[in-house]
Formats: structure tokens, sequence, C-alpha cells
């Protein structure tokens, strides 16, 4: 069995910083079981950019090699085309999308870069794996070098309907891009529905109907694997003395009050305003629970340079002050709004102290909190989950309550019904929720698509 490459624009760490998700701890464990590298971004934007020196650490066997992208880079393609382009647009939000040539091009220089660049790291029995919507023409441009590897593609974020995808302009070249990977993994059947609809309806596609699809003379396997957590690990995070000491100084804060938690990189895609606004619902048609919980949102800011991030976090700053400033009392705030990240452990142990989670995204992949808060719960006492039926996560996790984030009424009353829920009910869900994710965590995820890859070598 040869090694493996993977490849995504955020790399790693390596080694267990209490920052990795359980998917960078996956990946890495596939790396030191297969003997490998893990190649993307340093991070670092220099003048020198792609061009700069292939940065290494780790081991002979396991190592993680980055480079820099310059400034022009960064605009054009992290900042432009991945972030003001495709993300909104993979998001169902044309209003957001940006289109630009200018971008455009620069996406595919740096996507022509990166393949330069990773080739001479590849070996002949050597297996690739590349990440998310920053690289849709990685492969194209590593067949172009004459590179025969297997190579595969997982995108992260969801795949939209054909008349979505096809207000992309010049959406051919980048769904024909894809097609150069030999298996292409999505998050959800819906995502790959809406992919396999796309090459039917636009390229004239056939599908096979066992996964391989044909479009442009080429097949590829496409498949849905959900991507999962590391559910015992989690589970135990929230056992640590650094999950107890976080529990400890919330509970001396909330006196015996129940808490809502909400944990979201600041962006549009989250719907955390549609949440607030919920919340707020919820303390008007239940005027009785005032004052009996109340909402902790974590937020840490993300991509500021894109204009649409930053008019998001204002209009969150404005919507929490405008409710705390209705509702609070003396010894009462409705909302925390906390605008930075916490360590992984510490996270676990605030799910735990939460007897409502609120994960309602207008439109996500899957969302790892939804699982993550499952996992950190106690088995004989969980709380609830309420889970935007829009998640990717509701497709496997349909004991959790499901609403419409549009629908603020429909939202405050799921947060009635699961402030009231009986024990018995609530560990119910928890014990079928649970054990599904047992059955799908991320270590399945990462041997479920290698397998696949492994398949077509
Ligand atoms: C999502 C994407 C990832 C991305 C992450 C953080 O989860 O699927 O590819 O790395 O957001 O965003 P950032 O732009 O900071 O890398």
């Amino acid at each position: 069995m040869g090694r493996v490459i993977i490849v995504s624009n955020r790399v790693g760490p390596l080694k267990d910083t209490g920052k990795a998700g359980g998917l960078a701890v996956a990946l890495v464990d596939v790396l030191r079981e297969r003997g490998g590298t893990w190649f993307g971004w340093s991070g670092e934007i220099s003048e020198a950019g792609t061009f700069s020196e292939m940065k290494k650490e780790g081991s002979r066997s396991v190592e993680l090699a980055t480079i820099d992208i310059d400034p022009t880079d960064n605009a054009e393609f992290y900042a432009g085309y991945a972030n003001r382009t495709l993300w909104p647009v993979l998001h169902y939000r044309l209003d957001l999308a940006e289109f630009s040539p200018v971008f455009e091009a620069g996406y595919r220089r740096v996507n022509q870069r990166f393949a330069d660049r990773l080739r001479p790291l590849i070996g002949p029995d050597d297996r690739i794996w590349v990440h998310d919507y920053h690289f849709f023409h990685l492969a194209a441009e590593l067949r172009a070098m004459g590179v025969g590897n297997p190579i595969g593609f997982f995108l992260h974020i969801p795949f939209p309907p054909v008349d979505m995808i096809s207000a992309l302009p010049r959406h051919r070249d980048l769904v024909r891009a894809l097609m150069a990977y030999d298996v292409i993994g999505l998050q959800t059947d819906r995502d790959r529905r809406h992919l396999v609809d796309y090459l039917r309806e636009e390229a004239g596609g056939f599908d096979h109907g066992d996964g391989r699809v044909e479009a442009w003379g080429r097949t590829s396997r496409i498949h849905a694997f959900p991507i999962g957590i590391d559910t015992e690990g989690f589970h135990g995070f929230a056992e640590t003395p650094e999950a107890k000491r976080e529990r400890s100084r919330l509970e001396r804060h909330l006196t015996g009050r129940r808490q809502i938690v909400g944990v979201d990189r600041i962006d549009y895609s989250k719907g955390i305003p549609h949440r607030f606004r919920a919340l707020e619902r919820f303390f008007d048609d239940y005027p009785d629970e005032r004052g009996t919980v109340s909402l902790l949102q974590v937020a840490p800011p993300s991509r500021g340079e894109v204009d649409a991030y930053a008019d998001i976090r204002r209009e969150l700053e404005h919507l929490a002050g405008h409710i705390n400033g209705r509702f609070a009392d003396l010894d009462w705030t409705p909302i925390r709004f906390i605008t930075r990240g916490f360590p992984r452990r510490g996270l676990a142990g605030i799910y735990r102290s939460s007897r409502v989670a609120l994960v309602t995204p207008l439109r996500d992949g899957m969302n790892l909190v939804a699982k993550e808060y499952v996992a950190a719960q106690k088995h004989d006492d969980p709380g609830v989950l309420i889970l935007s039926r829009f998640a990717g996560a509701a497709e496997t996790m349909g004991e959790a309550l499901i609403v419409n984030p549009y629908a603020a009424d429909e939202v405050a009353a799921a947060i009635k019904a699961a402030l009231d829920m009986p024990l018995d009910e609530r560990r119910a869900r928890h014990f079928a929720l649970y054990r599904r994710l047992l059955e799908g965590d991320a270590k399945t995820w990462a041997n479920n698509f290698i397998s696949a890859l492994e398949a077509v070598a």
C-alpha cells in the first residue's frame, strides 16, 4: 500500500495542541498508519508567496509541508474567489457572491502553483486526498503534469442545486475540473444528488447507479461520506480538569439558572442573527422564562477582511445590545456574546454545562458543533440539541429537535420544548444520537474515504 498525501488550505497540527478538531486528528491517524505528507498553506503571507521555501516538520514517516502565499494571492485566491465567490454560492447566497475575473484567475493560478510545488513530493504509489473548495482545480493541474496517481476530493461544504451553481460564471470549467478526481466525496446524499443532477443536466452525464458517474469522457466515483467526530475522545474531554474548571466558572455565574449554548465562527451561513431574534421571540412568547435561562454565544471572528463578515459582526453586536437592553435585569443578562474561541477541552465543559444547544445554520455542510455537543453530554442527564434542517448533520441526527431557522416562532417553541423536556425523553433521544455518533466517527469517515480511493488504484 502506498503513502497518503493530504492537501488542504489549512493544515495540521501533527501533535495534539488542544486546538485540533477531531477531523485533523483523524487525518493525522491516517498519515501515521500509512506514512505520508500533509501539504498546504503555512498560514503566512509573504512576498515570496507560493515560491517560498517549503517548510517541513515532523518525522520521516509523517511530514507537514507548507508554503506561503503572497498578498495578491491572498486577496484574489483566499479572500477573493474562495471566500467572496465560492463560499457564498455553495452556501446558496447568490446575493452575497462577488463575480470577478481577477479573483477567478487568481484562484486558477494558486491551484496551479500548489500543483507545481506538490508534484515533486508525489511518489509512484502515493494516494492523494484533496480537501475543500479552495482546490477544485488541483487534480486537473496535476493530471496536466502527467500525474496518474489516484486522487480524491472531499468537499466539506454544501454542493447546491443546479440553478444555484450555474449562476457562477464559467461554472462548467469548475465542475469539469472536479471530474479529474477519481473519487469525489460529499457530506450528504442531498449534496451528492445536486452534483449528479448537475452532471446529467449540464454535461450530459450518466449515473451508473453504483457510485460511478460519467461526464466529459471521465468516470468518477461520487459518494456521500458524512464526517464524524472523535466521539469517545470528545466525551472524555468533558471530564478533564480543563473542562471542570470552565464548568465551575460557569456554574458560579449561572447560580442555578439554565444555559443555552451556541458556538460558531462569525459567518453569515451560521444564522446567528436569526438565532438571536428567535431568542427575543422566546422571551416575548414565554414571559415567565425571563430571568430563568440565558444564551451563551461563543463566536470567534473569521475572515474579517471580507466585508460581509465585518457586516455580520456589527449586526450581531447591535442585536445582542438591543435584546439585552430590552430584557436584562440587575442580576441577569439574556445573551452573553463572546467573540473569541476556547480550547477544545474547555469547550467540552461549556457544552456539558448547557441544557440546550442551538445549532441553527441557514446552510451548513455538516456542522460538527452539533455532534460535539451531543458527545459532551452526561449520559444519565443529557441536554437537548436544537438543530437546523439546513445543516448536513440533520440527515443523520433526526432525534434532535429539528427546526427551520428562518421561523422565529418555531425556534422559540423548540427552545421551550427543550427546556421542559422530561428526563426519560432526553435520555432516549441522546442514546440514539450518541450511538450513531459512535458508528460514524471521524476515523470511520477517513477510513471509508481512503478505502474508496484504494478501490480505484
Ligand atoms: C470551514 C471550511 C474550512 C475552513 C474553515 C475555517 O469549515 O470548510 O475549509 O478552513 O471553515 O475558515 P478559514 O477561512 O479560516 O480557513
